[in-house]
């Protein structure tokens, strides 16, 4: 395949990746949140605190397109041990066909328990979101992430995706630790990484 073929294939896929998404976000502009799919650049930096050798899983929420997906895989974690809960169903079908080994689940992420099913009791060895939160109440979002560091190892981190100056989730320094882990430019918009850690 000459070079020229495989660019006009890549941007014909990108291309399709962001109609798709487009289209999610019009039908959902509230649970899609951004306006265009993350940049690979910041799918890499939250793949990175995964450790793809650790015998445990890995949860990611609110996948997408994929992006951040195909970043977490690239890290060499094993297909079979990604979990992936993505709420809407279009997105969902299209991740099932482009990672076939993927264990998907179109559910919420809010909801772990029932969306989890028979891995609700799961250990993970890190999670990584990119679940719009803004348009949650506070007491919500706290919920959530006390609720996703219940179900890593201690000192083990939940990484969220953000577009705000501020980390979405208010720190509660008895509980969590809030990190700044990067603010990447080249991402539309520019995109701030956060991560959550218990403090015991
Ligand atoms: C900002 S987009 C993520 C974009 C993704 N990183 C990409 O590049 O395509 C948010 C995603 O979270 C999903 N989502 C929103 N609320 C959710 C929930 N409660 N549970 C699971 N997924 C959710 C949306 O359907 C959407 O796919």
């Amino acid at each position: 395949m000459t070079l020229r073929v495989k660019v006009k294939e890549r941007l014909g896929r990108k291309f399709d990746e962001e109609i798709r998404f487009f289209k999610g976000w019009m039908n959902n502009t509230k649970a899609v949140g951004a306006i265009i799919p993350t940049s690979s650049v910041t799918a890499r930096r939250m793949a990175s605190v995964v450790t793809p050798r650790s015998s445990l899983p890995v949860l990611e929420l609110g996948p997408g397109t994929g992006v951040i997906t195909k970043a977490i895989l690239a890290t060499g974690l094993e297909p079979d041990k990604l979990v992936s809960i993505e709420y809407s169903t279009d997105f969902y079908n299209h991740l099932v066909e482009r990672f076939p080994k993927v264990n998907f689940i179109n559910g919420d992420a809010f909801d772990l328990d029932r969306s989890l099913g028979e891995m609700a009791g799961a250990t993970f060895d890190s999670i990584i979101s990119a679940v719009p939160l803004l348009n949650f109440p506070m007491h919500r979002r706290v919920a959530l992430i006390e609720d996703l560091l219940s179900r890593v190892p201690a000192g083990r981190p939940v990484v969220q995706i953000s577009y705000g100056p501020m980390s979405p989730v208010v720190a509660m320094p008895e509980r969590y630790r809030v990190s700044h882990l990067d603010f990447v430019v080249r991402n539309i918009p520019p995109a701030q990484l956060w991560t959550y850690t218990r403090t015991h």
